[in-house]
């Protein structure tokens, strides 16, 4: 049966593909004031949203937009620098669009990083949670509407949604980077404004340790599609009514800014592990 959506991500993969032949293993996605961890990969070519026909472009600062293909040490990868929210106003096929697009690109992982708010009361700005699991029933599924059958199958497993084996991965490189990592569950609220404080203590008593606005969209359609994925979060922030403090996202930036170092250790480290297990 025709699908628009499905028809649209083979415009969009074609588009790509009259650029580059590039074929990556890894897709790497940047989260909030990480982006310039772009800065380190050895770049083969960069293609901005814009020059892809249809492609949603996001309009979040800090979330410059373009596809960065090269590799890290000697895995290819492609880099989204800038991802597209559904808080922006766009339908969530496209938000999982740019995801979609990377598999069938040839990745066979997705790496996902983000900043989010730390509701584990152990959690401090500027620590990493590795993200073992999510809660994503807050939000619309970005399955829903006929199901793609190229893709995968109408109703997916989700009981590993985060790869055990590549949750060793960057466990051991953390352990041998001595980075501190978290882990925990990441709870997912399409925003754009930040959670109250009940709404924390509500998510808290649900089992979440870290809530933000993206990633679970993007790991529901990677797992449809039978990618591996993994994915880091960077605690920008204690959640609502932790600290007293007004949230903003210049407060996001800045910690996710002082970051920056040991993120860009702990995923170099682990995309090079990670490619040497495909
Ligand atoms: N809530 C939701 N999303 C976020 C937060 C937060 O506190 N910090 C960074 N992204």
């Amino acid at each position: 049966m025709k699908n628009a959506i499905y028809d649209k991500l083979l415009r969009c993969v074609k588009s790509v593909r009259e650029k580059t032949d590039f074929e990556p293993k890894v897709a790497i996605v940047l989260g909030s004031g990480l982006g310039d961890y772009a800065n380190d990969i050895k770049v083969v070519t960069e293609i901005p949203y814009e020059d892809i026909e249809e492609f949603p472009v996001s309009t979040v600062p800090g979330h410059a937009g373009k596809f960065i293909f090269g590799y890290v040490d000697e895995v290819p990868v492609v880099c989204m620098k800038g991802r597209v929210h559904y808080y922006e106003g766009y339908p969530i096929s496209d938000v999982i669009l740019p995801t979609r697009l990377m598999g069938m690109l040839g990745a066979k992982v997705l790496f996902l990083t983000n900043a989010s708010g730390g509701i584990n009361e152990d959690f401090r700005a500027a620590d990493f949670m590795l993200i073992t699991d999510h809660i994503a029933c807050f939000a619309p599924n970005p399955l829903m509407g006929p199901n793609i059958d190229e893709l995968g199958t109408r109703f997916p497993d989700m009981s590993e949604v985060y790869s055990k084996s590549l949750q060793d991965i960057i466990r051991t490189v953390a352990k041998d980077e001595k980075i501190k990592l978290h882990e925990g569950v990441y709870a997912y609220l399409t925003g754009p404004s930040f959670e109250s404080p009940a709404e924390i203590r509500m998510l808290r008593s649900l089992g979440a340790d870290a809530v933000g606005m993206s990633t679970v969209t993007e790991a529901i359609a990677a797992n449809h599609m039978g990618m591996k994925i993994c994915g880091i979060s960077c605690i920008s922030n204690q959640a609502a009514g932790i600290s007293g403090q007004p949230l903003s996202h210049e407060e996001v930036q800045e910690a996710a800014n002082a970051a920056a170092p040991y993120f860009k250790k702990l995923v170099t480290k682990s995309v090079v592990e990670i490619g040497k297990s495909l």
